[in-house]
Order: structure tokens, then sequence, then C-alpha cells
């Protein structure tokens, strides 16, 4: 009796499984490996690209070298755009039906990569996509999505996550899926050299952001995922500072990548009692939805908030992640400065006003954006004030 009640009060993690069957292809040169992989998938691919910087940057060749050594016959669809929409999707869907793809290839940031997902599982399920992401409809199979990553940010490469908007409901979402995780995630971070500072910037917020979220979980005993999440934002603010004034650096850029990989793959979020919070990023999507700001931005302009609207409820963990990241003992609300001081030092906008967003009607027209869509976390539950009291923050 005795040895059960002490194992009960020492053992208070969370039950859990741990599932991540995305192989991963890390470091300088692994895309030349790419042509192995291929051929067990099939022999004709969608290859799935943003805007132009693949092509401009050389990557798409790179790709199509690999094509050619597999032998694979390969469509391209391409002009998936940051914050990327269901329309896109939609077409792709369309095209993958026109030629019969077997797989998938995603050359590109999060957008392209959450695209993929989406398309594949849309595609093999033969339902409609923005049914499946808003889980009017059940998709029940795939096809495989190899992911050849050029941006570090979102750790879509490694996650069961994608992330879509819907420009006609006015709403961002989340689908969560396990069939979502890429089959294989090919990175290299050779590919993020032409990353500009200002997506620099933004993918090292995000990542930061991923850690936070996973550490504002309910409860506080999953300590070794606490430490972890230490470790990821350490590397981050380390790291991220030497680099948004060095982009060239390699070695810098290899630390940045594997750190955004972890910041989302399970690994901080472990034997938590919710799985993260999550309110942040539910509520910054409002900002992606309303004026096109890229993922990163809203970020470092709604966590300060968040945190100091919560700071009361928060104020124990607060002081926990502030020792966890700066290896200092602070007060929640040095905490939060500390960290409002880093977003501001690598250049992050800390409020709406840096991205040029003001004006009394401006800020009226966002709050009832948010309590239409009535953002919500796992472990803080927010009110209609919490909203105000966030946009009043964001809008100083
Ligand atoms: O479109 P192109 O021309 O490719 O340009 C992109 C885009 O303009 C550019 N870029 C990408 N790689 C580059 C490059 N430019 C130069 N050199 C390179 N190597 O960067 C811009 C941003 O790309 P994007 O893919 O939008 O960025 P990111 O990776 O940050 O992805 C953001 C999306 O992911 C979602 C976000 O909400 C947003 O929609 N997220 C996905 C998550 C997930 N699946 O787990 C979690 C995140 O919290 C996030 O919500
Ligand atoms: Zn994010």
């Amino acid at each position: 009796m005795y040895v059960k009640q002490t194992l009960i009060s020492l053992v208070s993690m969370k039950k859990f499984v741990v599932y991540n069957p995305t192989k991963l292809h890390f470091g300088v040169g692994v895309i030349n490996d790419l042509n192995l992989s291929l051929t067990a998938y099939g022999r004709k691919a969608l290859l799935l690209m943003g805007q132009g910087s693949a092509r401009r940057y050389g990557y798409f060749d790179l790709v199509v070298e690999q094509f050619k050594k597999a032998n694979i016959e390969y469509i391209v669809y391409e002009g998936i755009k940051p914050n990327p929409v269901i329309e896109d999707v939609r077409k792709a869907v369309e095209v993958c039906k026109n030629v019969n793809i077997d797989f998938i290839v995603a050359l590109g940031g999060g957008s392209v990569v959450d695209s993929a997902k989406i398309i594949s599982l849309a595609y093999a399920s033969d339902v409609d996509p923005w049914d499946m992401v808003t889980y009017k409809v059940e998709a029940f199979t795939k096809v495989p999505v190899i992911v050849v990553l050029t941006l570090a940010a979102t750790g879509s490469e490694m996650n069961p996550y994608a992330v879509i908007q819907n420009p006609k409901t006015l709403t961002k979402i989340g689908y969560y899926n396990p069939l979502n995780f890429p089959d294989e995630s090919f990175l290299d971070p050779s590919f993020t050299l032409t990353v500009p500072r200002d997506h620099t910037v933004y993918g090292i917020v995000d990542l930061i952001a991923h850690a936070f979220e996973a550490f504002f979980s309910k409860g506080d005993d999953a300590t070794l995922s606490d430490r972890f999440v230490g470790a990821v934002v350490r590397e981050a603010i380390e790291y991220g500072r030497q680099l948004v004034n060095d982009l060239q650096n390699l070695a810098l850029r290899e630390k940045i990548m594997w750190a955004a990989t972890n910041a989302l793959n399970g690994l901080l979020f472990f034997g938590r009692e919710t799985n993260g919070d999550w309110g942040t990023h539910n509520f910054a999507h409002n900002l992606s939805v309303l004026y096109d700001l890229p993922h990163g931005a809203t970020l470092s302009i709604v966590f300060p908030a968040w945190m100091r609207t919560f700071k009361d409820k928060l104020n124990y963990r607060l002081e926990q992640l502030g020792h966890l990241i700066f290896n200092e003992t602070l007060t929640a609300e040095q905490t939060i400065e500390k960290i409002e001081t880093f977003f501001k030092e690598i250049g992050a906008p800390t409020k709406v006003k840096d991205m040029g967003i003001t004006g009394q009607e401006e800020k009226e027209r966002f709050l009832q954006q948010v309590i239409n869509n009535q953002p919500q976390g796992f472990n803080i539950i927010m009110t209609e004030d919490d909203y105000k009291k966030i946009v009043d923050l964001i809008w100083e």
C-alpha cells in the first residue's frame, strides 16, 4: 500500500503514446539521397511548390535531378501562397485526379507542406478538403507525402498537423490527422540560406511559440518535457540572435532548423495534462485571416499580450519558464519583458502597429473577428473580456 501511494505521488505524468512515423533525413547533402527514397512510392508524383523561391534559388533543379535519377514522372503544381488557402488545395486535388498521381513531393516551407498533407488525404479519400479539415467528413487514406523543406519554422515536416485558411469564412484552422505525418522529410540546412531576414525571424519566433504552447499545457508534472522546452528555446535565442545578423552562416541555419523540428514533433508535449494550450496560436490566426500577416509575426505580437492577460493565473509557470530559458530568478513580469525584448532585438513585431495596422475602427473590426471565431486554449479558458484585454495590449 505504501509503495503504491508513493508511486502515485511520484509518478504523476499523464499516460501517453509515442508515435512518429516520419523518416527524417537531416544535414547538408541529404538531397542526394532523395532518389533512393522516391522509387519506393510509385512512378508518378505531384511536385508541389510555393510562389517562386524554389525555382529562383535552384532547389527545383536539384529535386528534378533526383526525379530523373529515379526515373519518376512528375507534374508541377506551383503557386501555393504563404498562409495557404483552401481554393489552391482544391485545384491541386483536381490535378491529382486528372493525372492519377502515386505520391506528392512538397518542396517549400510550412505552407507548401501543410497543403501537400491536405491534398494527399482529400485526393486519396475522395472528399472535399474543407469538409475534411472541418471534420464534416472523415479521411481514411492518403498517398505518401515526401517533404523537401526550405524554411525552418513550423515543424510540419515531422508532425501530424496542417493549417489552412478559408477567406470566405474568414477562418484559419489547424487540422490533425495521424495520417498527416509526412512519410519522409529531407532537411538540408543549406536550402534555408536564401530565406530573407524577415522570414528567418518569423521562423525563430514560431519555433519558440511552439515550445511555449507546450509549456503552458495544464499541470507541471512533465518535468523532462519542461526541460526540453528550456533547451529548445535557449538554442533558438542563442543561435537565432546570431543568425539574424549572419544569414549566410550555415552552422547557425543548421541549429535553427533542427530546433524548429524538435519544437513541434511531440518531444516537448509528452506526459502533459493537455496537448499544449494553443490559445495564442488560435487567437493569432485571426491576424493572418484579416491582414494576411506572416504566421511568426502574429505570434510575437500575441504571445506577450496573452501572457500578460493571464499573468496571475500563470504566475508560477512564468517564473519557471524564465528560469528555464534565461537561467535567472525572474518574476512573471520580468520573464515576459525579457521574451518581448528578445523579439524586439531580432526585429520581430510586438504590436500590430509594427506591421502597419492602426486605428480605432480596425481595432473594433479585429475584436469582432476574434469574437466571431471564439479562439480557445486547452488550459486557460479565454472569455470575451480576455479577448478585449489582449486586443487592447496588441493595439497599444
Ligand atoms: O512562396 P515562396 O516563393 O516559396 O516563398 C516563401 C514564402 O514567401 C518563402 N520561402 C520559403 N523558403 C524559402 C523562401 N524564400 C527564400 N528561400 C527559401 N529557402 O518564405 C515565405 C514563407 O513561407 P511559408 O511556407 O508560408 O512559411 P512557414 O514555413 O513559416 O509556414 C507558415 C504556415 O504554416 C502554418 C502557419 O499557420 C502558416 O500557414 N503552421 C503550420 C504548423 C504545422 N503544420 O504544424 C504549425 C504552425 O504553428 C503554423 O500554424
Ligand atoms: Zn506556429
